[in-house]
């Protein structure tokens, strides 16, 4: 019985030798090295290797080694495997550190400031007080409730929507297509941190920026394919959209010429808000095997049906 890793091969040595420490008897492979396929019972990849279900014929539990199974062909897992996408608080906190540094840049002016100070310009703005500035958090799992838990502590004011109803102390919460309007017109700041599906695909549209305030900003922090880029370059001419703070694109990375690249009210950073981390990823992992073993359910299982 041995376990297969299959992403970036730095955190793979990484890996290796937390497994060593920690689970000394299950023997641990980087690909391409995978000793004997029939062997494999547990696989993390970012990408699976092609004809997986024939390489792998013993395999019991197919791991992402990131927080988004988007990118999956889940056709091509027969449906007996299950598939385990990462919860682990490494990606918590970079990315709890990521949309606060995006929110507060947005909320004290900085990309106005860094404007300024280029015209030579010294011109206060009024801060204004953090209660009145409305954040709106689109998807409100792992990462979504830990980016709002944050931002409360600034005292922003905190609005979430999710596919179904969510109760979260102290937040707004909306729940599916017939409430996102009024989750919108009730946002300054729009956080996106939803999975994509064949759903929320292009979700960030010209219909949804008309229903949020004059000026409003937006973080992407989903992925590229929530984002309809046109819509957006017309928001942003008429000022409907304000900023946007872009950590992922489609494609990735956008070609030399995109108009995001030089586009004075885009931020863009290439897919970096946050990372798994070897250290809690392992232990995420190791936790869900022995849950397997168990036969207890496992922590971030994919639901084909809705696919994340
Ligand atoms: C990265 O975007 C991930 O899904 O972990």
């Amino acid at each position: 019985m041995t376990f297969l890793y299959k992403a970036d091969p730095v955190r793979g040595a990484e890996w290796a030798r937390l497994f060593a420490q920690k689970a000394p008897d299950l023997p641990f492979h980087i690909w391409p090295e995978l000793g004997d396929p029939l062997a494999v019972r547990y696989l993390a990849a970012w990408e699976p290797p092609a004809a997986l279900a024939t390489t792998f014929p013993n395999l019991d539990v197919l791991f992402c080694t990131g927080a988004g199974v988007d990118h999956f062909d889940l056709s091509a897992v027969p449906a007996s495997i299950p598939v385990v996408r990462m919860i682990e608080p490494g990606i918590a906190a970079g990315m709890v550190e990521y949309v606060t540094l995006a929110v507060l840049a947005v909320h004290r002016d900085w990309f106005e400031y860094s404007r300024l100070q280029q015209q030579g310009l010294w011109s206060p703005i009024r801060v204004r007080p953090v209660a009145s500035r409305r954040i709106g958090v689109l998807g409100l799992g792992a990462l979504g409730t830990a980016v709002i838990d944050r931002l409360q502590s600034f005292g922003f004011a905190c609005g979430g929507w999710s596919r179904s109803a969510h109760q979260l102390q102290g937040v707004d919460c909306y729940a599916g297509a017939e409430q996102l309007p009024a989750f919108l017109a009730r946002t300054d700041i729009l956080v996106c941190l939803l999975p994509l599906t064949d759903t929320t695909r292009g979700m960030l549209d010209r219909v949804l920026f008309d229903a949020l305030p004059d000026g409003a900003a937006l973080i992407n922090v989903g992925r590229g394919g929530h984002l309809v880029q046109q819509d957006l370059l017309q928001a942003l001419d008429t000022g409907k959209i304000s900023t946007a703070i872009l950590d992922v694109a489609d494609p990735e990375p956008l070609p030399p010429d995109h108009p995001f690249w030089k586009h004075p009210r885009i931020m863009l950073t290439p897919h970096i808000a946050s990372m798994t981390q070897p250290e809690t990823a392992v232990d995420a992992v190791l936790a869900n095997i022995r849950r397997h073993r168990n036969g207890e359910p496992l922590i971030g299982l994919i639901d084909r049906s809705r696919g994340y």
